[in-house]
């Protein structure tokens, strides 16, 4: 995002010597593939790496134990997310290096089941002299009639470009041909030409290229080919109002669902994710609704994929919620969301579920139920707490203008995170504001809108992950943010309501198991 670039700079003039030393102590080697290097002997030795520095911030404890990121450093968008084998691979926007963006790199790892993920080599880095020699931007993975093709964005100027492999999706060599498309369209004048998604009709390949118009607003670029070198420009599949949905149009996706289309975007500079649901035809896109993806705060540049099973999945970036020098000297930044399955919602709305697999890493199990939640009554779920837990709770409204739940409580209350519903307002919310004592954590309070029907409960399904917070909502809502408490006996849980009494239907919590425990 243009936000972290500008940022990144100031970063790195603040960056003295003695905090670069300690940054590379902690970098993961980037093995390129050579004769040397058997492929068997390459993956053990980036294996054992991985595992080394997964090891030493194991104890961070902020540090996601269920949700994938990568072994330490920096991480952003998810790319080239295919199935290959039955595997699912997971390719992110990486810095092996330090945990602040530059030199991206594409990391990548395998899941035979979506919910543990092994360490491969890094698929992609920069080749100096060449198209991508200031980075390998965010892109897509097709499958080219059994060779599975990278296409991806080489910086700087930005640049298409593929990748391929001869060895399962190991190592990958870059085309010749390099850039594949070398500049946007002659004549329109752009505000970012990058982060290429591509699909096949038929013996046709087409891509759309997220993109803008000066002056206008942010667009995809439409473009056909029969062999992913030779790409031939057709015309914008979709303009956008700069003052509405932005002026630049990061990582689109574009799919059908459940009888319609859906377009994601993530433009700049709104710092979210929308959705446009509409009809493809034509070679254009008409939107025809739109909303936004998880309005959390901190869900960008999701990337979908088509499962062998007919699924829609979309994992997205959860980016950080404390300062530079946090994440400095966390030695990790950028965490993956769990895998959601997409659904267009009987209102029209994009609606999203957790996939079912994650179910299989629940340990301990503990079920309270029929409570009254009297307005500003506490410690209403006394026993019942941790840091890596699921929560599914059914909460009738009663009479109560706001009521909800309260995850990372210290016993005091000094520091707690509320997930709110408003019935005034329909919000449902996450409430930052005391969420850590430490002054380098956001404390905000970010949330959207959810319908409920008169005497409809709110139904919560929450995964809390140390500092990871996803919030489901009445099957279809999700809402996702960072937390960052100080106190090591901030694990509580609570229920609350204000202006009159709620109701806990019920409510079941499972601890949660680390996906790094017996698999690495
Ligand atoms: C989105 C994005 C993409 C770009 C990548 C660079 O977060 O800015 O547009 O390809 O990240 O890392």
């Amino acid at each position: 995002m243009l936000t972290y670039k500008l940022t990144r700079r100031k970063m790195l003039m603040t960056l003295g010597l003695g905090m670069t030393s300690m940054l590379l102590a902690a970098c993961m080697p980037v093995v390129a593939p050579t004769n040397q290097h058997t492929k068997e002997g390459l993956m053990t030795q980036l294996g054992e790496q991985a595992k080394a520095l997964r090891a030493k911030l194991a104890n961070d404890p902020h540090r996601p134990q269920y949700h994938f990121l990568p072994p330490a450093n920096w991480m952003n968008d998810p790319n080239g997310l295919i199935q290959w084998e039955g595997q699912y691979h997971l390719f992110y926007q990486h810095n092996p290096k330090a945990p602040y963006p530059e030199a991206i790199h594409w990391g990548h790892a395998v899941s035979e089941d979506l919910v543990h993920w092994r360490d491969l080599p890094i698929a992609l880095a920069p080749t100096p002299d060449g198209p991508d020699k200031d980075g390998c931007w965010s892109g897509c993975a097709v499958n080219n009639d059994g060779i599975p093709t990278l296409v991806y964005t080489g910086v700087f100027p930005q640049v298409q470009c593929i990748a391929t492999s001869a060895d399962g999706l190991i190592t990958w060599q870059k085309a010749p041909e390099n850039p594949v498309i070398a500049t946007p369209p002659p004549g329109l004048d752009v505000t970012g030409f990058r982060d290429p998604w591509v699909w096949r009709e038929g013996d046709t390949w087409y891509a759309i290229i997220g993109s803008g118009i000066k002056g206008v607003g942010g667009t995809i670029l439409l473009y056909r080919s029969n062999d992913l070198i030779h790409w031939e420009y057709m015309h914008p599949a979709c303009i956008g109002n700069k003052d509405e949905t932005g002026t630049m149009w990061e990582c689109p996706n574009l799919f059908p669902l459940d009888g319609k289309h859906v377009l994601l975007i993530s433009p700049v500079p709104l710092r979210k994710t929308l959705y446009l649901i509409g009809t493809y035809a034509h070679h254009k896109f008409i939107p025809e609704s739109y909303g936004t993806v998880d309005p959390g705060g901190h869900f960008y540049a999701p990337q979908t994929m088509l499962d062998d099973r007919g699924r829609r999945l979309m994992w997205g970036w959860l980016w950080e919620g404390r300062s530079r020098d946090a994440q400095l000297a966390a030695g990790w930044a950028g965490v993956m969301s769990l895998p959601r399955e997409l659904f267009v919602h009987s209102n029209g709305q994009l609606g999203m579920r957790p996939v079912p697999e994650l179910k299989a890493l629940r340990g301990d199990h503990q079920r309270v139920a029929e409570i009254d939640i009297q307005p500003d009554a506490t410690n209403l779920l006394k026993g019942l707490g941790g840091d890596c837990l699921e929560i599914k709770a059914t909460i009738e409204p009663g009479n109560a203008t706001e009521f909800g739940l309260k995850v990372r409580c210290s016993p005091d209350g000094a520091e707690q995170t509320r997930v709110a519903y408003n019935r005034g307002t329909q919000q449902l919310t996450i409430d930052r504001t005391r969420s850590s004592l430490s002054l380098t954590a956001s404390r905000d309070t970010y949330g959207g809108k959810l319908f409920l029907a008169d005497g409809e409960p709110l139904q919560l399904h929450i995964f809390l992950d140390r500092s990871v917070l996803e919030v489901y909502a009445n099957g279809y809502f999700c809402i996702s943010s960072r937390i960052y408490p100080s106190r090591a006996d901030s694990l509580g849980l609570d229920l609350f309501a204000q202006g009159g009494m709620a109701r806990l239907g019920s409510m079941d919590v499972w601890t949660m198991h680390s996906i790094w425990d017996s698999r690495g």
